[in-house]
């Protein structure tokens, strides 16, 4: 059933075709373009659904010509007329609508319009300022459209997948209190309690425990999500998850729901995107970054690492001796075709993993048989030789180098293996690859707080066989935690909780947190559990950056209809912006003088 005022419009302005010819319409959207051919008068009219071709000649009705005559870009009409067909080579096989055009009885201005900022249809580079600061223009544009619809399908696709699913929708509020998940909050003053403040929530994360212990034992919610931290491509200070709860379950149970509707959902949205592999492989986290130097790895293509530690731990190179000699490792990445890079490129590689901690990035190259590298000189004829074959070197070819500690050696190395497979076009960017990472280590030591902290949050179940590693080598221990990956994105990630009081206590007491500290902030969680709480797990997806992927966008902002710039402002409201002395006074706060 579709309810249109036929006041306005009897049609939207994708819909009329060849057999339509000869009815009279009532169209209604903004000028796309106006064109004069000497008498005739042309107008694209656009809405959301398409565009359709308006013709006006003077002969046929000289005062809708004259008020095509001054229209303008972006002006909203009304325009009553018959259909007709296009004359003799004048369709368009690249419209919808092409086949057609409306002759004009009678046009009405609905509203004018100013000569917008930048043309709407035309998809440049435009400064990105002004698309945000003018986003209900920006979003006039198709592929805004196109995002959104995207957008709007998923969100329902996986809303009708749950419900199936017996899972129940449940809002949770967005005035709480802080939840550790490691970003900064965003907190708000309160009135009626003089300094105190709710903070926003990172993540539904405590409520939907506490969902858990109320026995709604599927939970989900399309949730707003809020943390204040430094803006990337794939980040904004509010963004949406699929947050997911359930109870009696064990990793598997959550690995194999979420996989199911994800598999679902991109034959229904993304059906040309081809899933490399099904059933999603899984990786543990040290295998993850051992074999592509990510927690995060993308898949598509191959370029895994090799080990050096057997061939250098005597090696004359006193670089990678050393690394081995402390506990640390040597890896190696082959890269075929890249013996061409140009020394200014491997300049860039070298920087690119300096970035990530690396001291250097040595490489061998392969040329007629002949090995060429800085590191000749250190290196034994074995040593090369082994390189050699382990990675199976061939002519043409380039191997990296990375000797540090591990975590350092492999993400800097995993950084290089990116880059060099954008430079060599490795990427199919119709192939989707997931996979799903196991195992994340429960801890992290922060070298910026000098302590240990929990590298996802301190809600996570252990591994049962490394509880004993616990008071002596926490480091060691292992979560039960996933992250889900895509294409070398983090689109979800998630955990069997801990669901026992004393384990729980544990945790925060190998955080040094308090007991004090841990009653204040976590009191009414360790209470919870004491009621009966039962073994429960779940999972959160990036639902922007999933969207993103599903359009093909290089930023979650182009999915967003109205996102934050890349400094947290919305500029179209101009926020954040000042308040008037008296709300900041009732609320409690004084303003810094700057
Ligand atoms: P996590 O912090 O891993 O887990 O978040 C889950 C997923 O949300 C996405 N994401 C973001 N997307 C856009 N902008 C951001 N600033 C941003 N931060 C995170 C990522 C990420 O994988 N409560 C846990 C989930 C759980 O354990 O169930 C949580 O929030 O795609
Ligand atoms: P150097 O003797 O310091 O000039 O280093 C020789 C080569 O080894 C250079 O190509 C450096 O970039 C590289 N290099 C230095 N430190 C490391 C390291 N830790 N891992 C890998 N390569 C390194």
């Amino acid at each position: 059933m579709v309810f249109f005022e036929a006041m306005y419009r009897t049609q939207t302005c994708n819909e009329l075709r060849s057999g339509d010819i000869g009815k009279t319409v009532t169209l209604s959207g903004w000028v796309k373009t106006r064109r004069d051919h000497g008498g005739l008068i042309f107008v694209d009219l656009r809405d959301r659904y398409g565009l359709t071709q308006i013709v006006t000649d003077p002969e046929h009705n000289k005062e809708a010509h004259a008020i095509l005559n001054d229209v303008r870009p972006e002006y909203v009409i009304k325009v009553n007329g018959k259909v007709r067909a296009r004359p003799e080579g004048g369709a368009n096989k690249n419209l919808a609508t092409g086949d057609i055009e409306v002759i004009c009885n009678e046009v009405e201005v609905l509203n004018e319009a100013k000569t917008p900022p930048f043309e709407i249809d035309r998809d440049d580079a435009t400064n990105e300022e002004l698309r945000l600061k003018y986003r209900y223009l920006d979003l006039r544009k198709d592929r805004m459209k196109r995002n959104l619809e995207v957008r709007h399908k998923t969100i329902k696709f996986i809303r009708d997948f749950l419900d199936e699913e017996n899972y129940l929708e449940i809002e949770t509020p967005i005035l709480i209190k802080g939840t550790p998940e490691g970003s900064r909050e965003y907190i708000v003053p309160s009135r009626l309690y003089a300094g105190k403040f709710y903070v926003l929530p990172q993540s539904p994360q405590q409520l939907k425990q506490l969902c858990m212990v109320a026995g709604l034992d599927k939970y989900f919610q399309i949730a707003r999500c809020f943390r204040d931290e430094d803006q990337r491509g794939d980040r904004q200070p509010e963004f949406t998850q699929l947050d997911i709860e359930m109870s009696f379950v064990e990793e598997d149970d959550v690995i194999n729901l979420n996989e199911a509707l994800m598999i679902k959902l991109c034959e229904e949205i993304v059906p040309h995107k081809k899933i490399l592999k099904k059933p999603f492989p899984r990786m543990t986290w040290k295998d993850a970054m051992n074999t592509y130097g990510s927690d995060k790895p993308d898949v598509r293509f191959g370029m895994e690492f090799v080990d050096g530690g057997e061939i250098f731990a005597h090696s004359g190179f006193k670089v990678f001796a050393d690394a081995l000699s402390k506990g640390g490792c040597v890896k190696m990445l082959k890269v075929v075709g890249g013996g061409k890079f140009p020394r200014s490129k491997i300049d860039q590689l070298t920087d690119l993993a300096k970035i990530y901690g690396a001291k250097g990035l040595a490489y061998m190259s392969m040329e007629n048989g002949e090995i060429k590298s800085p590191l000749l000189k250190f290196l034994g004829k074995e040593e090369v030789d082994a390189v050699k074959n382990k990675t199976e070197m061939a002519n043409g070819d380039i191997v990296f180098f990375a000797a540090d500690e591990f975590v350092t050696a492999a993400t800097s190395l995993g950084h290089v293996r990116l880059a060099c497979a954008a430079e060599l076009k490795l990427i199919d960017p119709n192939v989707f690859a997931f996979l799903w990472v196991t195992d994340f280590p429960m801890f992290e030591w922060s070298k910026e707080d000098n302590c240990l902290t929990a590298a996802h949050h301190p809600f996570c179940s252990v591994k049962a066989e490394d509880v004993p590693l616990l008071q002596k080598d926490p480091l060691k221990v292992r979560a039960k935690a996933y992250d889900f990956v895509l294409n070398g994105n983090e689109v979800g990630g998630g955990s069997i909780r801990i669901h026992k009081q004393d384990l729980q206590s544990k945790i925060f007491d190998i955080l040094n947190i308090s007991r004090e500290d841990v009653n204040h902030r976590f009191g009414h969680m360790l209470e919870a559990f004491s009621y009966g709480a039962p073994p429960h797990g779940g999972i959160a997806w990036g639902l922007d950056r999933l969207v993103m992927i599903f359009c093909d966008e290089p930023n979650i902002r182009e999915v967003i209809a109205f996102p934050k710039d890349s400094r947290a402002r919305d500029l179209m409201l101009d926020a954040p912006s000042e308040l008037p002395k008296k709300q900041i006074e009732e609320a409690n706060v004084r303003v810094k003088a700057s």
